[in-house]
């Protein structure tokens, strides 16, 4: 069986259920000292063994990425009580995808991106929200959305999967069913693991 396509149809149903995760991922990072965080990312697209995110090169996360200090993905999709884990190699989506990919954010998200160009990187202390609201009233001024362009530092990366926990929740007596998913050579192979 190949885990994504599992994910995928997972996924599709999730969305038919009106599941909040049905969209969203969770990406876990440590940084080079250890210290490790996680954040909700949007799961932009799902194709082949990749799993695209996009985030802004400003923010400490970018870092901890590039610095390849260890990173993993995780999808638990609720409405159909499955989880899954996923590690792999990281990949920058190439610019122009990125740029075309941007002019479909919604309006607000594209002047946040200007802010972080503009007003400081994304994450960083400002000394209050006016600082920020005021900058994003000056911006809208100044810049009309519809001629907008991806700024620089957005940047797409793709989780090129070469391993998937999936933990199963439907079955009974809580005796749930984990496999993992390793992908070499072409193809996926399985193992079964205590839950
Ligand atoms: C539902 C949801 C979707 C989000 N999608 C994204 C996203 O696609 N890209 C992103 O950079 N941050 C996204 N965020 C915000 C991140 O969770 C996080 O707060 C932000 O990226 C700052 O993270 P950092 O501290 O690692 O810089 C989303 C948050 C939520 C709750």
């Amino acid at each position: 069986m190949n885990p994504v396509q599992n994910i995928q149809s997972d996924r599709q149903q999730a969305r038919q259920l009106g599941d909040s995760n049905a969209d969203v991922c969770f990406l876990a990072l440590a940084d080079a000292d250890g210290k490790a965080s996680v954040r909700t990312l949007v799961l932009r697209d799902i194709n082949d063994n990749r799993f695209t995110l996009f985030i802004n090169k400003t923010s400490p996360k970018w870092k901890a990425l590039t610095d390849g200090t260890g990173h993993e993905l995780l999808i638990w999709y609720p409405s159909m009580q499955r989880q899954y884990r996923i590690s792999g190699s990281l990949q920058e989506v190439d610019g122009e995808i990125v740029g075309s990919n941007w002019q479909r954010r919604p309006t607000g998200s594209k002047y946040l991106d200007y802010v972080y160009e503009e007003l400081g990187n994304q994450s960083s202390i400002i000394d209050s929200r006016k600082v920020l609201t005021d900058k994003i009233n000056q911006l809208k001024q100044d810049q009309d959305a519809e001629n907008m362009q991806s700024p620089p530092m957005v940047a797409g990366i793709e989780l090129v999967a070469d391993r998937i926990d999936l933990l199963d929740l439907n079955h009974q007596d809580r005796v749930h069913d984990r496999r993992l998913y390793i992908y070499d050579g072409g193809t996926w192979s399985s193992q079964v693991l205590i839950p």
